[in-house]
């Protein structure tokens, strides 16, 4: 198969629905393999050289940064036995220790903040902004990260699950006032290529001119439909609580996850290194 025939499948596959392709289409090796990403949950024993790491840390660093502020950093964790500290904090993750790499990647508005002591300037920007661009910064890195581990054949994972206990992760990794941890990243080989799961159909989540929601309950009953037949859940989440429901999809998953409080306490955290989210 060609690559154009492959990038085209691939986002049929993912949506649901034929995206036409410019005729003239540069990148098509490179947009294939990112249409195909998925999450890696199952790796190859086999390490990942260090230097192909610090090679990726440095392509994920060259994405774009609010204001050119570069509030983002990554921290590779490379001795076992902070490796094993940090799988212990995230114990429901079972899959983690098998993961060759672990990466954190944290927002970092402190620099920011040294830099106008150095200067002598007021920090005049102390309100939710100095919170919200720092973990946007790292959230562009980290998929520019994904992003460039798919390109080189690696397998990754993000991790929100590094933040349920985001007190404990920062003491571990000695992270100072206005760094947080954001999400880590398992790296690995995979063992398989990873599953292209369906997506939301894009006339839902892509707009023109204006925001339009219109047919959402019909799309994301679509969806919902799409996903319980093609690639159903392999158990319903809180059965015990919610019950046994007929055309568990999508939408009844995720109403179930956020029926129950997960890190309600985050907000706390953020404010104890030093943030105002006022
Ligand atoms: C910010 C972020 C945090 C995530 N945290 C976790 C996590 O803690 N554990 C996990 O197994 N997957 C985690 N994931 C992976 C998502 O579950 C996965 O991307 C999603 O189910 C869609 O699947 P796909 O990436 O294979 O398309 C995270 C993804 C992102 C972007």
């Amino acid at each position: 198969m060609d690559q154009r025939t492959l990038l085209a499948n691939v986002i049929r596959e993912r949506f649901g629905e034929n995206v036409p392709l410019p005729p003239s289409l540069r990148g098509l090796d490179a947009l294939a393999v990112l249409a195909m990403r998925g999450a890696t949950r199952a790796f190859r024993v086999e390490p990942v050289d260090p230097g192909l790491i610090g090679l990726l840390c440095a392509v994920a660093l060259s994405s774009p940064t609010k204001s050119d502020l570069q509030q983002r950093d990554i921290v590779i964790v490379r001795d076992p036995a902070q490796r094993a500290r940090l799988d212990a904090l995230m114990p429901t993750q079972d899959w983690l220790p098998e993961a060759p790499a672990l990466l954190v990647f944290c927002g970092n508005n402190r620099r920011q903040r040294q830099i106008h002591a150095w200067r002598g300037k007021a920090f005049a920007n102390d309100h939710l902004d100095a919170f919200f661009n720092a973990a946007v910064d790292a959230a562009i890195a980290l998929s520019a990260f994904v992003s460039a581990a798919a390109l080189a054949g690696l397998g990754t994972c993000p991790l929100s699950a590094i933040r349920n206990r985001a007190a404990q992760v920062s003491d571990a990794l000695k992270l100072p006032q206005h760094v947080f941890p954001v999400a880590g990243l398992a790296v690995g080989w995979p063992i398989q290529p990873a599953t292209v799961s369906h997506r939301l159909p894009l006339a839902a989540t892509v707009h023109t001119d204006a925001f339009d929601e219109t047919k959402i309950e019909e799309q994301v009953s679509v969806y919902d439909r799409r996903r319980a037949a093609s690639q159903p859940y392999a158990e319903q989440r809180f059965a015990a609580d919610f019950g046994l429901c007929p055309d568990y999809g999508w939408s009844e998953d995720k109403a179930r996850q956020y029926a129950k409080p997960e890190r309600a306490d985050f907000g706390a955290f953020i404010r104890a290194k030093g943030f105002s989210l006022e």
